[in-house]
Formats: C-alpha cells, sequence, structure tokens
C-alpha cells in the first residue's frame, strides 16, 4: 500500500514537538497550583496522580516542589508518544518515585482511595466521558485528598486556524478533527463533577479559582504556526492530507501568522512570541 500523501513542509509530530506546541504554559501553571496547594502540608509518602499526563508538566512540577518525604507520583496517559518524552525525562531522573503506565482517564484501574492529590490538567475536554473520569477521580482519591482539573477559558489561537482552514480548503470542507474544539469549559467542568457525585453528600467540595499565563511560542512564529498547522490542520477522513494542502500551506501558515500578530492577547518581549491563556480550575476536596 502506498504511504499517506504529507505535504512537503509538515513537521513529523512527536512528544518533543507537543512541548515545543504548548510552550511551557502547563508547567507555568501547574507549578502555580502546586504552590497554591503547599505540598510541604501534605503527609509523607504521599500519593500523587498525573491523570492524562502527556509529557508529564505535572510530574516536573511536583518534583520541581517540595514535595512530601517519599512521595509516589503515577504517570498516566492512553497516547505512547507524549508518555516517551515523560520517560526520556525520567531517565535523565533515575531517583524520581514516579511510575508510567498507559490509562484511559475515563477507566482508570487504580484501586479506591489510593490518591492523597489527583492532578488533571487540560485533559477533560477532550475524554469522551468527562463524567466518567470525574467520577474516577473521586473514587481514587483517599478521603480528604483533592482533585484539580484545569480547562482553558478561551483558546486564542484556534480562531485563526479555523480562518486559515476555511480560506484554503473552502467553507463546505468539514473542519480538521484536531481544529473541532469542544465546547467545554468550566460550566461542563461543574456540571459534569455534579453528575460524578462531587458535592452529593457534602457542599462546597468544589471551589475554583483561575490561572492567567503567557505561552512562549518563540523567536519564529512560522514555526511555531507550522508545528500547529501540522498537527490541528491534518484533515480527517481516509483521504488524510492532500495535494491541494501542500500547495495552499504557504498560504494558511502565513495568514495564522497574522491573525496571531495582531490579536489583543499577543505579545513580543525581548524578541519573543508569547500568547496570554486563562485557566478555569477546580479544586476538588473529598470529604469523606
Ligand atoms: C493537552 S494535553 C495535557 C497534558 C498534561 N496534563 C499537561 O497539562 O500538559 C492532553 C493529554 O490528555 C491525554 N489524553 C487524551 N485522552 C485521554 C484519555 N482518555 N485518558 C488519558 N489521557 C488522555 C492526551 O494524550 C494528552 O497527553
Amino acid at each position: 500500500m502506498a504511504s499517506p500523501f504529507v505535504p512537503k513542509q509538515a513537521i513529523a509530530f512527536d512528544g518533543a514537538l507537543l512541548k515545543e506546541l504548548q510552550g511551557d504554559i502547563s508547567d507555568k501553571i501547574a507549578m502555580s497550583l502546586l504552590k497554591d496547594l503547599d505540598l510541604s502540608d501534605m503527609p509523607p509518602s504521599s500519593v500523587i496522580h498525573d491523570n492524562g499526563c502527556g509529557y508529564g508538566a505535572v510530574t516536573m512540577a511536583v518534583m520541581a516542589s517540595d514535595p512530601p518525604k517519599d512521595v509516589q507520583i503515577h504517570a498516566t496517559d492512553v497516547n505512547p508518544i507524549f508518555m516517551a518524552e515523560l520517560k526520556t525525562t525520567l531517565t535523565k531522573n533515575p531517583t524520581w518515585p514516579v511510575k508510567t503506565d498507559t490509562m484511559d482517564a475515563c477507566a482508570l484501574t487504580f484501586p479506591d482511595n489510593t490518591f492523597d492529590l489527583s492532578m488533571t490538567t487540560f485533559v477533560l475536554a477532550g475524554l469522551p466521558d468527562a463524567v466518567g473520569a470525574l467520577s474516577h477521580i473521586r473514587r481514587t482519591l483517599k478521603p480528604g485528598g483533592v482533585g484539580v482539573a484545569a480547562v482553558w477559558r478561551e483558546i486564542p489561537w484556534h480562531a485563526a486556524l479555523v480562518r486559515a482552514h476555511r480560506q484554503t480548503r473552502g467553507t463546505d470542507e468539514p473542519l480538521a478533527p484536531f481544529l473541532v474544539m469542544p465546547n467545554y469549559k468550566k460550566a461542563e467542568v461543574a456540571r459534569d463533577a455534579e453528575a460524578a457525585g462531587w458535592g452529593l453528600k457534602n457542599e462546597n467540595e468544589v471551589e475554583w479559582t483561575e490561572k492567567a499565563e503567557w505561552v512562549i511560542l518563540g523567536a519564529d512564529l512560522k514555526r511555531w504556526v507550522t508545528i500547529g498547522w501540522s498537527f490541528f490542520a491534518k484533515p480527517g477522513g481516509e483521504e488524510g492530507w492532500r495535494q491541494r494542502d501542500e500547495d495552499r500551506w504557504d498560504e494558511a501558515v502565513d495568514a495564522v501568522v497574522e491573525e496571531l500578530r495582531q490579536g489583543p492577547w499577543h505579545k513580543v518581549e525581548e524578541g519573543v512570541h508569547k500568547i496570554r491563556m486563562v485557566a478555569d480550575v477546580a479544586i476538588m476536596r473529598k470529604r469523606g
């Protein structure tokens, strides 16, 4: 069978590129959340879940904080490509107390009452069963344990990618699967957390906080957009990329670059492009 067509400009995706695409935004938000939670207050031998860990932003933030003595971290994700990036980090840090596993957040296999802290950052919006995932977070937390679920309030670059899709592929062409962003935000987390049993027996189990940070896109905005277009704009269906995507690649990328430059949430500092993103974060305390 002939290999599928891939535009010559497309960058082959791996965990390192996910990191470049995300900038260090997840790391900054994880650090800031852990600072608020004050890990030094947690008992020795606490067990922490990095749920939907990706390249391990939460795991790295825990290790960079002041983790409790003899802490154990379980990092799980369904995508082995992203896990590979975390495994590389772990190879470089062989003393870190981290176990990795391929596991679906909607069907966690950990026993009940396993974790003191369960962090699910920027994962829920992409899940087919967020209620299931929130139930598993509750089930696997020890009584008194804390679950943290973060979702983006806005994805500022999303509209620019959709416009470039329409411009270069036409308005009738279905959106590339990764461009179909589910409208899953604070209200949806609140609704699904309740459906998953949070706050059912005890009120005030769920509190909210917000975190705003600048995503570092790097000095070369076009490179960042090229990575983004390679990842998010890959068409779905059997056909996948087509010749017309290669022919109009530069037009699509240039349109996104231009729109990002002009957005109110974009700035350049010392030659580095940055975009401001805001997250809503549910802090869920399992009370009994
Ligand atoms: C945007 S990344 C966030 C990663 C990390 N939590 C962070 O804050 O950087 C979303 C992650 O969710 C993972 N994911 C998607 N569906 C999942 C599922 N059903 N179970 C577990 N992880 C899932 C993806 O593979 C990806 O690593």
